[in-house]
């Protein structure tokens, strides 16, 4: 919760001198956070540079497996990218308003577009996996919402409407580009889970009858907060597992991971053909 948001402000404003400071080269416009399968990204990029989270100050510190915790510069496709290395998630012990402050800071160094990437459970038993869905609309019932607390009135408004969270026209490129590639893509809602445990198949269930296709762990909270500082949303999930109760065998973290580098290289191609394109 943001008890305080002029100190807020000032922390973010901090930590976006500190990056601006330390990146050679044109500032990007795009922000591509990097989900499971997603860090060979990195190394198809040119002019790299890395920032450890640790080093920028007012950065939590990203647990997560696989989340290495490193901003990363480079330029992808033509286009200047920061390229986010581990995101935060909430099950982790932070506030939604400390997972998203990246957001908050990639907002004042002038990123126009966020794209979101991320693992997710599916609900389409027909599904091959790995599989990929276009995010078009989110369920957020069990999110904190970021905005709890004093409004952040430099980047939004106290009501921001929800409507159109996710781009449109971003949709529809997300959709273009996987077409062109020969990649099986759905569009579909994505419904927030706390975690860390998974999801029981009874909340399964009601989450598909309230109209999801996939369930995950991060996402909403940043989407909330970028739509909310005016940045551009995109987001794609990697389904790497059927959601619990939808097959015979167990969840595991282990198999998420196997399963979305399995789709390492479809993903990476995705990302690119997106960035090539806007
Ligand atoms: N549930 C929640 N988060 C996930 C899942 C899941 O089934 N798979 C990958 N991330």
């Amino acid at each position: 919760m943001i008890k305080d948001a002029e100190a807020y402000c000032s922390d973010v404003r901090t930590a976006a001198a500190y990056i601006s400071g330390r990146i050679k080269g044109v500032m990007p416009e795009i922000c591509i956070v990097l989900g499971s399968g997603l860090s060979p990204l990195t190394s198809l990029c040119s002019d790299v540079d890395e920032l450890p989270y640790s080093e920028i100050p007012g950065f939590p510190v990203s647990t997560a497996p696989g989340h290495k915790g490193v901003l990363f510069t480079g330029t992808l496709e033509g286009k200047r990218v920061f390229m986010m290395s581990g995101r935060f998630h909430h099950y982790e012990g932070y506030d939604t308003s400390v997972c998203t402050f990246y957001v908050r800071v990639m907002a004042l160094l002038g990123v126009k577009t966020l794209l979101l990437t991320n693992a997710a459970g599916g609900m389409d038993t027909e599904m091959i996996l790995p599989g990929f869905m276009i995010i078009t609309d989110h369920l957020s019932f069990h999110c904190d919402s970021p905005l709890i607390g004093q409004n952040l009135d430099m980047f939004g408004d106290r009501f921001p409407d929800q409507s159109y969270i996710y781009d449109r026209e971003y949709i529809s490129l997300l959709e273009g580009c996987a077409a062109k590639l020969g990649i099986n893509i759905s569009k579909g809602i994505y419904a927030y889970s706390k975690g860390p445990q998974y999801e029981t198949p009874a909340e399964i269930r009601a989450l598909h009858m309230l109209g999801a296709s996939a369930v995950g762990m991060s996402t909403v909270p940043e989407a909330i907060a970028a739509s909310h500082s005016g940045i551009k949303v995109a987001a794609f999930s990697c389904i790497t597992n059927l959601a619990a109760g939808l097959s015979s065998g167990r969840l595991s973290g282990e198999e998420v991971i196997e399963y979305a580098n399995r789709a390492s290289d479809d993903s990476c191609a995705l990302v690119r053909e997106f960035i090539r394109n806007i």
